[in-house]
């Protein structure tokens, strides 16, 4: 089997609402018919992906009655049993219902708030019950058009109550489920809490359980904000706080494109599956949790078209890791690298038991450095070494 075929060790998974979108949009209806789980689930296997994952509302429709939802859920089960395909994630809808039009944990309604919290809690029963690992919360409403109609303080506090009464919850319950925390900058509210990965990292030390709750990133979130996507993903494993990850494509800074993944800012993908893949301590996966794909088949699409996006997900992220193999493997990229004096960083800045005091007596850290010599010279030769990562990135090499 050629390294291009997607197998379930790749840990490739795709949201319910991805493959399953309609396709309505702000300025028309669906285009499409709505996607039965069960086709989902079947076709997902066929085509090389190990899980699925779901809002509440992807699989029973808001307001279902406890039969509905049983029926479904029932259905669901039967189709995993017949596939092999687990549910790694589970989330929680609190966007689309008018309910939740300023939010569900921090909505200015208190009423509000407590039924967010209800449904988030009976969706967390339903994630201990399908086996899924990891609860992502996107708050895809909690936030605010206007400077004025918002107390960010008291909503970040009551962001916090929100997520520390699910960890506690989940304690209690002795549920083997961890959270992750998906920031976005905007769409659909003006201006969404916790917008960055950065931000979200901060807000995560403030919980009363905080090794109970990571990170979601997803890469056209970062991208609308113009951040570097790689980058903040690289400090998000390096504080231990990549529990999940959403793939898919964007190309700058504008409105969520939910492209296939690589079919954005293609370089920014590559660095990112190199890390992913490579970018370990030890030169290996840095991360082994799911492969999630959260885009969006475009609405010019019919089934087809739906199909052959799942699978230029998976496609792009092989492809991209045989090309980042490729580059690690390269002598001639070693010697660049070595040239750039990449694995120098690694290296502390003091030596081992060095004080500031033994830093201040050496002469040859400061009166004796000829920093002068960095002009007109001792370039770095990272150009070279970029140029030498496109070409592999191009099958040039
Ligand atoms: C978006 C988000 C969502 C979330 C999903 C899971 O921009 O709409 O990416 O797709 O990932 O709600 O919580
Ligand atoms: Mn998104
Ligand atoms: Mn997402």
């Amino acid at each position: 089997m050629s390294s291009l075929t997607p197998t379930r060790e790749d840990k490739f998974s795709f949201g319910l609402w991805t493959i399953g979108w309609a396709a309505q949009d702000q300025f028309g209806g669906p285009t499409r018919h709505n996607l039965d789980v069960v086709e989902a689930v079947e076709k997902l296997a066929e085509l090389g992906a190990y899980g699925l994952t779901f809002h509440d509302d992807d699989l029973f429709p808001f307001g279902s009655t406890d039969a509905e939802r049983q029926k479904q859920i029932d259905r669901l089960k039967q189709a995993l049993a017949d596939t092999g395909i687990i549910i790694p994630m589970i989330t929680t809808n609190l966007f689309s219902h008018p309910v939740f039009k300023d939010g569900g944990f921090t909505s200015n309604d208190r009423g509000v708030r407590r039924f967010a919290l209800r449904k988030a809690l009976r969706n967390l029963d339903l994630a201990a019950e399908m086996g899924a690992k990891t609860f992502v919360m996107w708050g895809g409403r909690e936030g605010a058009e206007y400077d004025s109609a918002k107390d960010i303080q008291g909503a970040l506090q009551r962001y916090r109550e929100g997520v520390n009464l699910m960890t506690s919850y989940v304690k209690d319950k002795g549920y083997d489920i961890r959270f992750a925390i998906e920031p976005k900058p905007n769409e659909p509210r003006g201006d969404i809490l916790l917008p960055t990965v950065g931000h979200a990292m901060a807000f995560i030390n403030t919980l009363e359980h905080p090794d109970l709750v990571g990170l979601n990133p997803e890469v056209g979130h970062e991208q609308m904000a113009g951040l570097n996507f790689t980058a903040g993903i690289a400090q998000a494993i390096e504080h231990g706080k990549l529990y999940h990850i959403d793939l898919n494509g964007q190309k700058g800074v504008k409105f969520d494109q939910d492209l296939v993944f690589g079919h954005g800012d293609i370089l920014n993908a590559f660095s990112l599956v190199d890390l992913l893949e490579f970018g370990g301590p030890n030169g290996g996966r840095s991360y082994n949790g799911p492969r999630h794909f959260d885009y969006k088949p475009s609405r010019t699409e019919d089934f087809n078209g739906v199909w052959d996006s799942a699978a230029a997900n998976m496609r792009m992220y092989l492809l991209l890791k045989e090309r980042a193999a490729a580059f690690r493997a390269d002598p001639e990229v070693k010697a660049a690298l070595e040239a750039s004096r990449v694995a120098e960083i690694h290296t502390s800045t003091l030596a081992p038991g060095e004080t500031y005091t033994d830093l201040l007596a050496d002469n040859a850290s400061y009166e004796n450095f000829d920093a002068d010599s960095y002009f007109d010279g001792r370039g770095f030769g990272f150009v070279k070494l970029n140029q030498l990562a496109i070409e592999h990135l191009m099958g040039a090499r």
